[in-house]
């Protein structure tokens, strides 16, 4: 069956973002919806709320039965479920959102990462196919690098082995979407792989909502300014950084959100038709409809390299608060510093993050202050 068009107008297109109730899914879906898409968020609601779901119609102004946005619970790996997605709805595309994704959970429950997160997206990939949609944004991680030869990481970095299995799966799956175009040439793919995004919409109405105690530095922050945690635990000051803390590229969510409508324009042939593409994307060759086929690969960060201390010290000027923290010994499997060249994405998406370390910290201070307990408040 020949693929769908997304060479149209954003309102003639509807697309399905699995995981859209989740913390970087619900940003994404308000942005697409300010662009005039149609949303079908396809969700488990396993590390999720559907209040966000509520929260993103009322920050787009829609109301709960307005068809450009509806929710449907299901897991992707209930081929019966998204069956019935597709056939009730019009699908040209889909970002792919779902899967599990703390990356120490996954060294204790290996199986249920490799399950849901590569078993899931296989059903997702099948049922695809057979309705004949084969335009996937996938969200990806720069955790494919793994140990990094240099910095900052582009797209043509080398692939290392991931410390853990969610890593894997990013990887895996990342092969798998590959090896999909090559089978069949008509799959559009686009590959993000992200940084650390951290912040929240400026409403403070979305945000993250981490399940019991934080894995991330962000949240771990935001819940010791809010007075829920006593103290930042600080994984190691000796490493060879200028504050001997570990270096993240932190990306504000809502700039990563906007990343993903940039990929579905791309794919639809509407920016950056006369730019070469380097050897690590196979995409660029035009459809007869304007349209691509291929698979692009694309770093989101913001190209700045910040300290644990750094986030610590924006946090503190955005909240007012003080943040006490201590120094604790190198966390298993942190690398010292991790931040991406976004020149690529840049040139061939027109996309670049807008907004600074004290904005995402403002940001994030807003919603969780006005939301202590998260979507449960
Ligand atoms: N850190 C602390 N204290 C904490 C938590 C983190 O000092 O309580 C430090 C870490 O050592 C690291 C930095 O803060 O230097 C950022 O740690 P995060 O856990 O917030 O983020 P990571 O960079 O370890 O992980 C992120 C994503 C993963 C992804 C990985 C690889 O959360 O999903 O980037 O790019 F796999």
């Amino acid at each position: 069956m020949t693929n769908r068009s997304l060479a149209k107008d954003p309102q003639d297109l509807t697309v399905l973002v699995t995981g859209g109730a989740g913390f970087i899914g619900s940003h994404t879906v308000v942005e697409l919806l300010e662009r005039g898409f149609n949303v079908v968020i396809f969700d488990d609601l396993s590390n999720s709320s559907p209040v966000a779901v509520d929260r993103v119609r009322q920050i787009v102004g829609i109301a709960a039965d307005d068809p450009r946005l509806t929710f449907v619970e299901g897991s992707i790996l209930d081929r019966a479920a998204l069956e019935q997605v597709f056939t009730t709805f019009p699908i040209d595309g889909i970002i792919h959102f779902a899967g599990f994704k703390a990356v120490g959970e996954s060294v204790e429950k290996p199986l249920e990462y490799y399950w849901n997160n590569i078993g899931g997206t296989l059903v997702l990939l099948d049922v695809a196919r057979q309705y004949g949609v084969k335009n996937i944004v996938f969200s990806s991680s720069a955790t494919v690098y793994g140990e990094p030869d240099e910095m900052p990481l582009t797209e043509n970095a080398p692939k290392h082995d991931a410390t853990n299995p969610y890593g894997q799966t990013k990887s895996m799956l990342e092969q798998i979407l590959t090896d999909m175009w090559v089978g069949d040439n008509e799959w559009n793919v686009v590959l993000l792989r992200y940084f650390n995004p951290i912040g929240a919409h400026e409403s403070g109405l979305i945000g993250e909502d981490p399940k019991g105690i934080p894995n991330n530095l962000l949240p771990y922050v935001a819940q010791v300014a809010v007075g829920k945690l006593p103290q930042v635990r600080v994984f190691g000051d000796d490493y060879p950084t200028p504050d001997g803390t570990g270096v993240r590229d932190y990306i504000h969510v809502v700039d990563l959100a906007r990343g993903h409508v940039a990929a579905l324009d791309w794919m639809g042939g509407k920016l950056g038709t006369d730019v070469a593409l380097d050897r690590c994307s196979h995409a660029g060759t035009p459809m007869t409809d304007g349209t691509r086929s291929g698979v692009g690969v694309f770093n989101l960060g913001t190209g700045r390299g910040s300290s644990v201390l750094d986030v610590v010290h924006a946090f503190e000027k955005a909240s007012g608060q003080t943040i006490p923290y201590v120094i604790e010994p190198r966390r298993a499997g942190d690398i010292a510093e991790n931040y991406a060249a976004c020149d690529k994405a840049r040139a061939e998406l027109g996309w670049q993050a807008e907004y600074d370390l004290d904005r995402m910290c403002t940001d994030s201070w807003r919603w969780q202050s006005t939301n202590p307990n998260g979507y449960a408040s």
